[in-house]
């Protein structure tokens, strides 16, 4: 079957798959008329928004959710990658309950929170550490401390990636093909209204995987220049893998020029090997910025590293809020990291993360539609294009009409996945080798479905 026919008959699935999935979720088409009312789109942040309404949860419970209307799934969507450590975890729960019963905030610093400190040190090799309430507040942090020990202003950031939502890095998440600049020198493209005009000069962006278009932009730029930084994965765009030696040359590169080099491991942090990405990978980066599955399901977030740049907040780099360590967070993310989240965990996760790329892999090669699966300790991805991603453009390449239509048949089918293309699944400590096989059976029932 030629690639055009299995498009069109991915455009009819959606038709008839998302009128499906409408007529089960009542309920949420009721909220959500109550929702918009009080927020725009109905929705707490933007990324949750759907079209033509979200679906709304009611609860979860270990690796299952369940929406307003009772429908039950097994979770795959994690919180956008958040809960490796399933719904209501016990050991969670059972220190959440502590804090609770003990005090929730104080604005002083609890030895949770010391205790919490110490184990990120421990386990991502950080000089010193400090906390955010998410990893936007973190990759902000991290690059006033880069500017401040640089004297420098300009950020540098890989095109296509996501680091939250503060101006310096709202540039070129997702820019359109017409405003992309070239392909070794992209354009900074504002990703929303509302960014002062004046911020794009402080803000350039490379390309990922291309050591060689780095390395113009740092001999022309680099002594303007305070910070690259970079996912070691990409994660906003399904997942990217970094092609072997190039984190390392990044890295010997920054070093050249003086620029902090900062891994941005919000999504990778506690999720793809204990250590993240920087163990992985074996290349630690100058600092890093961590957040989701880090905090167990609370909103935690953090940034640290080399002990001479975290000392500059010692030394003027201001870094505040009411909230940071906040004794309820941080019971949360020390139970998650140090009870739940150990290394037998990490050694399961991969095992499960394995079958389900394999068993999707299988379905697309006996099939013959244009995708692949990866998967990378408990994240995972099928992205709609034949050959590996490499970068941003590579991404602009996928069959955006075969996710349309896997979205809408994955959740009927019993299978609660991310709204949006370039995310990815998330698999829980909770989650059983027959949660995988619902998964693989329903994508599997799809493949079949395109070529049928
Ligand atoms: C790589 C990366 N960095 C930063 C962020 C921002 O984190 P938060 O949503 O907690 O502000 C995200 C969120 O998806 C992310 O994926």
């Amino acid at each position: 079957m030629t690639d055009e026919a299995i498009t069109a008959r991915a455009r009819e699935i959606a038709e008839r798959e998302t009128k499906a999935l409408l007529d089960r979720t009542p309920a949420s088409a009721r909220l959500y008329d109550r929702a918009a009312r009080v927020m725009p789109f109905g929705v707490a942040s933007s990324f949750q928004a759907n079209d033509p309404y979200p679906i709304y949860i009611r609860e979860g419970k270990g690796s299952g959710v369940w929406d307003v209307d009772g429908n039950e799934y097994v979770d795959f969507h994690g919180g956008f990658g958040t809960m490796a450590v399933g719904h209501a975890h016990p050991k969670v729960v059972k220190a959440i309950e502590r804090a609770a019963r003990t005090g929730t905030h104080f604005a002083a610093t609890t030895e949770t929170t010391v205790a919490l400190a110490e184990e990120l040190c421990r386990r991502f090799r950080l000089d010193q550490v400090r906390f955010t309430n998410s990893g936007t507040e973190a990759t902000m942090e991290a690059i006033r401390l880069a500017r401040g020990a640089t004297a420098r202003d300009v950020v540098l950031k890989i095109e296509g990636s996501y680091h939250g939502h503060h101006d310096a890095v709202m540039f070129s998440v997702v820019p359109g093909a017409d405003a992309m600049g070239g392909r070794e020198t992209p354009a900074s493209t504002p990703l929303s209204k509302g960014i002062p005009a004046d911020a794009v000069k402080n803000t350039m962006v490379a390309p990922f995987n291309d050591v060689g278009a780095l390395a113009g932009v740092l001999e022309e730029r680099g002594q303007d220049i305070a910070c690259l930084i970079m996912e070691p994965i990409m994660m906003n765009v399904g997942i990217v893998l970094p092609q072997p030696g190039y984190l390392e040359r990044v890295k010997e590169a920054c070093a050249q020029h003086g620029v902090v080099l900062i891994f941005d491991e919000v999504k990778s942090g506690a999720t793809v090997a204990p250590g993240g990405a920087a163990e992985r990978f074996g290349v630690q980066p100058d600092l890093s910025c961590f957040a989701k599955a880090t905090g167990g399901g609370a909103a935690l977030g953090a940034f640290g590293g080399r002990g001479d740049l975290m000392d500059q907040i010692t030394k003027g780099v201001a870094h505040m809020g009411t909230f940071n360590g906040n004794p309820l967070s941080a019971a949360a993310g020390l139970a998650a990291l140090t009870e739940v989240l150990t290394p037998d965990a990490y050694e399961y996760l991969g095992k499960l993360g394995t079958v389900l790329a394999e068993g999707c892999q299988r379905a697309i090669d006996d099939s013959g539609i244009p995708a692949r699966a990866v998967a990378l300790g408990c994240k995972g991805a099928v992205s709609y294009r034949r050959e590996p991603l490499t970068n941003y453009r590579d991404f602009l390449e996928c069959n955006v009409a075969l996710y349309e239509a896997s979205w809408p048949w994955l959740l009927n089918r019993g299978v609660f996945m991310t709204p949006g293309d370039e995310e990815q699944w998330t698999i829980s400590v909770q989650h059983s080798e027959a949660d995988i096989n619902l998964y693989i059976a329903a994508f599997t029932e799809f493949c079949q479905a395109l070529v049928a």
